[in-house]
């Protein structure tokens, strides 16, 4: 059957720039540059998509739900957001690193069952960028969702007990469902203790704030009008405090982890070999567009161009998420000075929600170290949180930027362009052009010290997720390039 879903992604995106190779350096045109956001007509999904389409769109794009009245976050809101994610991810790591590592045959962690949940959810508000119409219950219900890897996909649901940051009129309505069903605690789905014939409720807190409560459910999730999965089990939300501060666009997650629950799970379970569970392309500029594919297959991509394979490895401090083999990082073409093994002691992380790219403390010194020299030229400017290494670039017509590669376990190497190692500040200053920064940090959170590659860096490349084989392929050729 082949079930084959390319969603179309319409993006505001904050760098726009156009590249040209000179020698081992790129120029950046200023006036390229300037064009800053394009505000061009986008033709926007309207609800379910037909076919196998499923819309997908950037928080920040006038196709969100919340249109052109969504507010742009600014940089400090934008960082914040990802501490607060590199804080979620170390916590999820410290409750993996304290339970027994599980067994292969033995029930995995799921999201339902992971208990740093109850602390660190709501330290989520707002991480995620791309929404998606996924359809719920039935008739389907069109809900925006943002996708993730949080190892457990949860909805608000109707009746609301009291407001995060999504509407209730958004909600879920299971009254208005006739595949709608509720786990009993018996069920093996539910990993809660009560008793056998309640329903399998949850709450997460801490010792002074409930910040979410729900019961476990099933129903009917809908990605297209050709492209359903029966019996979708999510964390059906009554109380919901975990989007305080968020700007209220999407009322729950799809996961696409590793765990049981998540989609891509399900997606493997009923799909033939040579499929892979799911891939995205997220693109660097406002004019271009992306997707997200689930179950696309494999063979598709033996003929793309400059496809590369990393292989996909597991992590025991967080085996539902998804790691890569990185091994050095060259800028100019030389490796800075760690063996494999420094990288791959708190192993590289592949995250979507992220913003930014996080690296091992002195492994990021030494890459900023060795950027400043290479941008010497230019006057720095003050840093802004987490991105310390800034330039003032008023006045400049063009930027000569330093190679930055990547190099995996298996030989692979991948070379970053502009779009995803430079952060510049035109959305968030008066000035048309003036600042930038190297999109890379300190992974300070102290618990969390391996490195995390964000969604900026990950931009201009179609990530291909092949869960089974092991592996993740990035392909340039079919990711927004122009
Ligand atoms: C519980 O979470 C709330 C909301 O984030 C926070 O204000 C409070 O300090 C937390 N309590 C404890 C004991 O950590
Ligand atoms: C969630 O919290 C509300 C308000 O305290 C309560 O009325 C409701 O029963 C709780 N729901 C669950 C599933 O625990
Ligand atoms: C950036 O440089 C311009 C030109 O030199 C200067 O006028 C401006 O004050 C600088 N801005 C900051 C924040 O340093
Ligand atoms: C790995 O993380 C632990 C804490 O989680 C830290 O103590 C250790 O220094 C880290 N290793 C490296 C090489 O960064």
């Amino acid at each position: 059957m082949g079930m084959r879903l390319a969603l179309l992604l319409c993006v505001l995106c904050l760098v726009v720039s156009h590249t040209h190779a000179h020698g081992s350096r790129r120029d950046l045109g200023r006036s390229s540059a300037e064009q800053a956001v394009s505000t061009s007509p986008t033709t926007c999904p309207a609800g379910l998509g037909s076919g196998n389409k499923l819309p997908l769109v950037h928080r920040l794009s006038p196709c969100s739900p919340l249109g052109s009245g969504a507010r742009k976050p600014s940089l400090h809101e934008t960082l914040h957001r990802d501490g607060l994610r590199l804080r979620y991810l170390s916590k999820v790591q410290q409750a993996a690193a304290a339970a027994p590592a599980p067994s292969p045959s033995a029930t995995p962690a799921s999201g339902l069952s992971v208990p740093a949940t109850q602390n660190v959810i709501s330290s989520l508000p707002g991480v995620y960028d791309y929404t998606v119409i996924a359809g719920y219950g039935t008739p389907a219900q069109p809900l925006p969702l943002y996708f993730d890897f949080s190892g457990m996909s949860n909805l608000r649901c109707k009746p609301c007990f009291s407001g995060g940051g999504a509407p209730c009129d958004l909600a879920f309505d299971p009254s208005r469902s006739s595949s709608f069903r509720s786990l009993t605690c018996g069920s093996p789905d539910c990993t809660e203790l009560c008793s056998s014939t309640a329903p399998c409720a949850f709450t997460f807190q801490n010792s002074t704030f409930v910040f979410a409560n729900g019961t476990v459910v099933t129903d009917t999730l809908t990605l297209s009008t050709s492209a359903t999965f029966e019996a979708f089990a999510v964390g059906c939300l009554q109380l919901d405090n975990m989007f305080i501060g968020h700007d209220g666009v999407a009322i729950g997650n799809i996961d696409l982890s590793r765990s049981r629950h998540s989609l891509a799970t399900r997606v493997l379970g009923s799909s033939p070999p040579g499929t892979a569970a799911f891939s995205y392309c997220l693109p660097a500029d406002t004019d271009t567009h992306g997707f997200l594919t689930i179950a696309p297959t494999l063979s598709d991509y033996s003929n793309a161009a400059g496809v590369k394979y990393v292989p996909l490895v597991t992590n025991p401090s967080g085996p539902n998420f998804y790691y890569v083999d990185l091994v050095a990082i060259a800028i100019n073409g030389n490796d800075l000075a760690f063996p494999p093994a420094e990288f791959r002691a708190n192993g590289t992380m592949i995250d979507a929600q992220s913003a930014f790219t996080y690296l091992n403390p002195p492994i990021y010194a030494a890459l900023r170290d060795e950027f400043r020299k290479a941008m010497a030229q230019y006057p720095p400017a003050p840093a802004f949180s987490d991105l310390d290494t800034c330039y003032n670039f008023t006045g400049v017509d063009k930027i000569y930027l330093p190679d930055i590669t990547l190099r995996f376990g298996n030989g692979e190497t991948m070379d970053l362009d502009d779009r995803q190692f430079m952060y510049f500040f035109r959305e968030h200053l008066q000035d048309a052009f003036p600042f930038g920064c190297l999109a890379f940090g300190a992974a300070a959170e102290e618990n969390f010290l391996g490195n995390l590659l964000g969604s900026q860096v990950q931009r201009t490349k179609e990530i291909v997720f092949d869960v089974l084989g092991s592996k993740v392929a990035f392909v340039p050729s079919r990711c927004g390039l122009r």
